[in-house]
């Protein structure tokens, strides 16, 4: 039987009562819409921690006013059904009341990677991200917490946090799960049409086109994005909010492209629907 915990008060006794008995947690954040992706991380979590708390929470304050906070699935009965195969699984499912009240008004935020790629784009959206995990990390006080590559740049923003707030958290990253044409799997796949989730694959082949570029030798990076640019830009249904070769590090863009590793990060609307990709290459 799956336990779901709503109520913070709760969640932070439960916490209590595991860690003085010894064991371990891990804490596997998600917004819930469970999809393959998630249900890697909640595997791996398995795998190192004696419990398992999935927290599902819809989190307001990382989306800016024109994005999609009200559409966003929220399927909590089919996310627990999805982790039924799973042993020593609790679900965290709060409530906007209880972690936000109206005298919220406490921020955490990361002051330089969140400002770079998606940053530009979605105002506000990382300092809602650290907020959050912030919150989550004080209630649930985890061992391990875990999240996927695929959101690249908040995987940095994270291990930033716990860097520089001394989390004594273990960050885990689990690599990209991918449907059957590349596609990168996100919850926000739904939203995709037939016709939008086919014109979504040109996503994944720009940055197989990339790596090839890259392993090939090719050193010019202006040369590069216009093609991978030119290649997106065949898909009538997609709109590139960027595309850009950057330090895995500091996401600082790589003008001239050497020997060391680089990351090829894009974002793109496809219809209305805001998906972001990455892959890390070794240039040859
Ligand atoms: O990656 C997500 O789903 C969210 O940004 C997270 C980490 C659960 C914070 O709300």
């Amino acid at each position: 039987m799956i336990k779901i915990i709503k109520s913070v008060k709760e969640m932070a006794n439960f916490a209590n009562r595991i860690k003085g008995r010894g064991h371990t947690i891990a804490l596997v954040p998600t917004m819930g819409a469970l999809h393959e992706g998630h249900l890697s991380l909640v595997e791996a979590a398995h795998n190192k921690a004696n419990i398992v708390v999935v927290s599902i929470y819809v989190n307001p304050t990382q989306f800016a006013p024109n994005e999609d906070f009200n559409k966003y699935p929220r399927t909590l009965l089919k996310d627990k059904t999805a982790l039924r195969h799973f042993e020593h699984i609790t679900i965290f499912a709060p409530s906007d009341k209880e972690l936000y009240p109206d005298t919220f008004d406490t921020w955490v935020e990361e002051g330089t990677i969140s400002k770079k790629l998606c940053g530009k784009f979605r105002f506000g959206h990382f300092k809602g991200v650290t907020t959050i995990l912030s919150k989550l990390f004080n209630v649930v006080r985890p061992d391990f917490a875990f999240f996927g590559e695929k959101d690249y740049q908040q995987q940095l923003i994270v291990k930033k946090l716990v860097k520089d707030l001394n989390y004594p958290i273990d960050v885990i990253i689990c690599p990209t799960i991918r449907e059957y044409d590349g596609l990168a799997m996100s919850s926000r796949n739904k939203y995709l049409s037939p016709k939008e989730r086919k014109a979504a694959a040109v996503l994944y082949k720009t940055l197989i086109r990339a790596k090839k570029d890259l392993e090939g030798g090719e050193t010019d990076y202006r040369r590069i994005i216009v093609g991978l640019s030119r290649l997106i830009g065949f898909e009538p249904l997609i709109r590139i909010d960027y595309i850009t070769i950057v330090n895995p590090d500091t996401l600082i863009e790589i003008k001239e492209i050497k020997k060391e590793k680089v990351l090829v990060a894009l974002a793109a609307r496809v219809g209305k629907t805001r998906l972001i990709d990455s892959m890390i290459v070794q240039p040859k």
